[in-house]
């Protein structure tokens, strides 16, 4: 996987991302400073008590009441300061809740999304159902918009994790969650299911592509129109071994009679970086092997493996690599 689209918690984009790596810091550094001074104070109490004389008598009486008043005192102090420490946290987890929700803003991108045993069905409402549209494993967002994502799952528990832009929520079957972001630097971020899901939990991964507004709603307006028909001969042989054989029983390609939604839809394919769900980059290469033989690349996916001619291939990579 490109090293572009390593995902990091502690590199934040967006500004809920940004309040929860300011927590996490103020978290780390506290915890250190306490630890540091915890074994700093260990071991100058096992330094005194290894020079004071084991025994006492009589007279000693009365510097060892002093001993434990003085030691009650600094428990007292340590007591005082655990706590201090403990509600100032209590203002800072409220600040940050404060902060996280404020980033929902008041007209957000609303995208559906559907967890499945191992990707990510992706959906973007509209009230004009004509501007529906429907892809998978790649979320394209503007930057400087909040987005509302509303979230369920279609088999298990799912978890939707984009580090450099949120935290994790789950994904529940029957059940709707919700979450939301706003990215403020355009880029292309990481995201990873993280709830264990099944053999091929790891390979459940997706895209945020955050782009400036413009390009945003041009990649809108491309996903809103049907797919094109392949003009050349090759690539239409290949929607004639799509549309006859095993793809369509499982997969969509609005503008023909491939309608199923089992697996991801097809429609604009080729405008996607990755296949499997963030498993591979979406090269002809990693597709044919995909087709071929998926079942070795993420053992006990749903896609079954496909015995395809050489030729019928060509034809068909021809043909997905149309579908712009
Ligand atoms: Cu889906 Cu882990």
């Amino acid at each position: 996987m490109n090293a572009q689209w390593l995902q990091s918690a502690l590199d934040p984009k967006g500004p809920k991302a940004e309040a929860f790596a300011h927590l996490n810091w103020m978290l780390i550094v506290t915890v250190s400073v306490i630890y540091l001074a915890v074994i700093a104070t260990l071991f100058y109490v096992l330094r005194r008590a290894s020079r004071r004389p084991v025994a006492f008598d009589r007279d000693s009486a009365v510097e060892e009441r002093e001993r434990v008043r003085g030691m009650t005192r600094w428990v007292a102090i340590a007591v005082a300061a655990t706590v201090v420490v403990l509600i100032a946290f209590v203002f800072v987890d409220v600040s940050t809740a404060r902060t996280i929700t404020r980033v929902g803003g008041v007209n957000p991108l609303r995208v559906d999304v559907v967890g499945h045993q191992w990707w990510w069905e992706v959906k973007y409402p509209d009230p004009d159902p004509h501007n529906y549209i429907e892809t998978a494993n790649e979320i394209h967002v503007p930057v400087g918009r909040a987005v509302l994502i509303k979230m369920t799952s279609g088999d298990v528990i799912h978890s939707f994790w984009a580090p450099n832009l949120d935290g994790k929520k789950d994904l529940i079957p029957g059940h709707e969650t919700i979450t939301w972001f706003r990215a403020d630097t355009a880029g292309v971020y990481r995201g990873q299911c993280a709830e264990f899901c099944g053999h091929q939990h790891a390979h459940m991964a997706f895209l945020i592509v955050a782009e400036p507004r413009p390009q945003f709603e041009r990649w809108l307006q491309t996903q809103r129109t049907a797919a094109q028909t392949p003009t050349d001969s090759l690539a239409q042989a290949g929607e004639r071994v799509f549309l006859s054989g095993t793809c369509a029983m499982c997969h969509a390609v609005s503008g023909t009679s491939a309608g199923s939604n089992v697996g991801p839809d097809l429609t604009h394919f080729a405008s996607r970086r990755t296949i499997a769900a963030g498993t591979l980059r979406n090269d002809a290469g990693n597709l044919a092997s995909w087709i071929l033989d998926p079942q070795a690349i993420k053992p006990g996916t749903k896609m079954p493996g496909n015995e395809v001619d050489p030729r019928s291939l060509n034809a068909l990579l021809a043909y997905l690599g149309s579908l712009k």
